[in-house]
């Protein structure tokens, strides 16, 4: 097995990451709040495929989450974290502490308009924000020629790509697809919180979001469906769950997040995003799928 270098500092970070590039080797860069789990590794193996060197940071990103969230209870193993990560062959992990990432004065963020407002922007104020900021401090320490997310959190990944290009970063931005357990439940760090009824509880959002699915595709061949009709019947699974309590659900257009009216196949917007945000108990859950007709 290849040697695996943890590095906390972010000056180090940089000039061991400027070093590699100028000896002509290509980064590809995974970032993640810890607490690994197959989802992650499947960005971490599509990293290893395209590229010379593999960096991963590990940190819990305190900017982006709000006063009453999960901050102090987010799960952490980091020796399991590092053991998955040197068999899958990673080279370097970044492992920052916040008071460097974000010391004493800190004054810069990041903000990426509109996109950020809608879907889990408009129940979590700030957290995009905190995304945005981090990633981009990320990008500029490491210095990626390509980095790496799960299309799980997607809103996450359309504001990523709208930052990136809209602050001409160098990066590619990768959108790999989400990790499902047997059962359909997105893989998430966030569900092992949930108890064990309110895991076979969880199910209830890929339900929905198949159930929507299979509306739009009803609707196939016909010229369009109302929106409102395809979120009603996700609505009417996720209502059938007693431990699910609904956040959102909703059809948007898939780059802008524009809740959508129509749901239309005649046209060139031939891709519906549905999403939605569920607590199961305490535990908030998200999940979507995108529909092509
Ligand atoms: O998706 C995550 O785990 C986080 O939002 C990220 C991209 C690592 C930034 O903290």
């Amino acid at each position: 097995m290849k040697n695996m270098n943890i590095i906390e500092s972010p000056s180090e970070m940089q000039s061991v990451c400027r070093v590699l590039r100028q000896k002509g080797n290509t980064i590809g860069f995974v970032p993640t709040m810890g607490f690994l789990h197959e989802g992650h590794l499947s960005l971490v193996r599509r990293a290893i495929s395209d590229s010379d060197v593999v960096v991963v940071s590990i940190f819990v990103n305190p900017t982006q989450f709000g006063p009453d969230e999960d901050l102090n209870r987010y799960p952490k193993d980091f020796e399991r974290d590092l053991s998955l990560l040197k068999s899958e062959g990673v080279d370097l992990v970044f492992h920052p502490k916040a008071s460097d990432m974000y010391p004493k004065n800190y004054a810069t963020f990041v903000y990426v308009e509109r996109i950020t407002d809608r879907l889990c922007g408009s129940k979590r104020p700030g957290h995009f924000r905190g995304v945005a900021t981090v990633v981009s401090k990320l990008f500029n320490i490491v210095g990626p020629c390509r980095s790496y997310f799960g299309q799980k959190d997607y809103q996450q990944t359309v504001m990523v790509k709208k930052m990136v290009k809209d602050l001409h970063m160098d990066v590619e931005v990768v959108v790999c697809p989400t990790v499902r357990e047997p059962d359909g439940l997105a893989i998430s760090s966030r569900n092992s919180y949930l108890l064990p009824e309110e895991r076979s509880a969880a199910t209830v959002l890929i339900k929905a979001l198949r159930a929507g699915e299979a509306a739009i595709l009803g609707f196939n061949g016909k010229s369009e469906a109302s929106s409102t009709t395809v979120t009603s019947v996700m609505r009417s699974v996720l209502d059938s769950e007693p431990m699910a309590e609904v956040e959102y659900v909703e059809a948007a257009d898939p780059d802008t997040l524009d809740q959508l009216k129509e749901i239309q196949s005649s046209t060139s917007k031939s891709t519906t995003l549905l999403a939605l945000a569920v607590r199961i108990g305490k535990t908030r859950l998200i999940d979507n799928l995108l529909v092509k007709i």
